[in-house]
């Protein structure tokens, strides 16, 4: 297996962390991943809002612990939230799209460069999408509007072991004609 189909295979959503505080410097490069990840138009649709305050942790956590869900992410020391901003575009793609219709893509890629980059430095990570919305807003302050969907919860784990991959088969989602 390649050095990259390892790292992607080895990554996993953690739901189990340790009390070790994580490393400033390796949020940063967690960041910089997701800073030169592609996007639309190289439109960088993104900002990120990284919390690694003691104080303001817990209090992240518990807008992410929702509805009966993500509890377990109580114990993580650090959380990246990724902002969607608005995406300027070719003008000649943006007469035929809407601004934001690359942005949910664009996102993506970026949240997964910063979960890889995070494995890649022996931290684990969980995206949450399932969380307290009015109440992250207000403590981040930022405006009722600002587009997000995507919460990244950062932490080292702590167990080594990892959940068998539950994923479809490579017949079932890829035709090669
Ligand atoms: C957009 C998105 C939202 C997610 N939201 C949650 C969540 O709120 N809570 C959670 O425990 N996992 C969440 N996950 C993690 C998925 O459940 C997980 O990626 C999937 O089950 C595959 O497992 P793996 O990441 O361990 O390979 C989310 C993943 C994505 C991509």
């Amino acid at each position: 297996m390649g050095d990259f189909l390892k790292l992607a295979a080895n990554r996993y959503s953690c739901r189990n962390f340790s009390d070790k505080p994580v490393e400033r410097e390796k949020l940063v490069k967690c960041v910089e991943a997701a800073r030169l990840a592609p996007s639309g138009c190289n439109a960088q649709p993104w900002k990120f809002v990284v919390v690694d305050d003691p104080k303001l942790v817990p209090e992240v956590a518990k807008t992410t612990c929702h509805l009966g869900a993500n509890d377990y992410l109580a114990k993580a020391q650090a959380f990246v939230i990724v902002l969607e901003e608005h995406a300027v575009l070719m003008p000649r793609v943006a007469a035929m799209f809407d601004s934001q219709c690359f942005a949910k893509g664009d996102l993506g890629g970026a949240a997964l460069s910063i979960c890889l980059e995070a494995e890649s430095l022996g931290l684990g990570t969980c995206m949450a999408g399932l969380f307290d919305r009015p109440k992250l807003c207000q403590l981040l302050d930022l405006p009722k509007d600002q587009r997000f969907f995507l919460v990244i919860a950062v932490g080292y784990p702590a167990s080594d072991q990892r959940p068998k991959k539950q994923r479809k088969t490579l017949e079932e989602i890829a035709r090669f004609i």
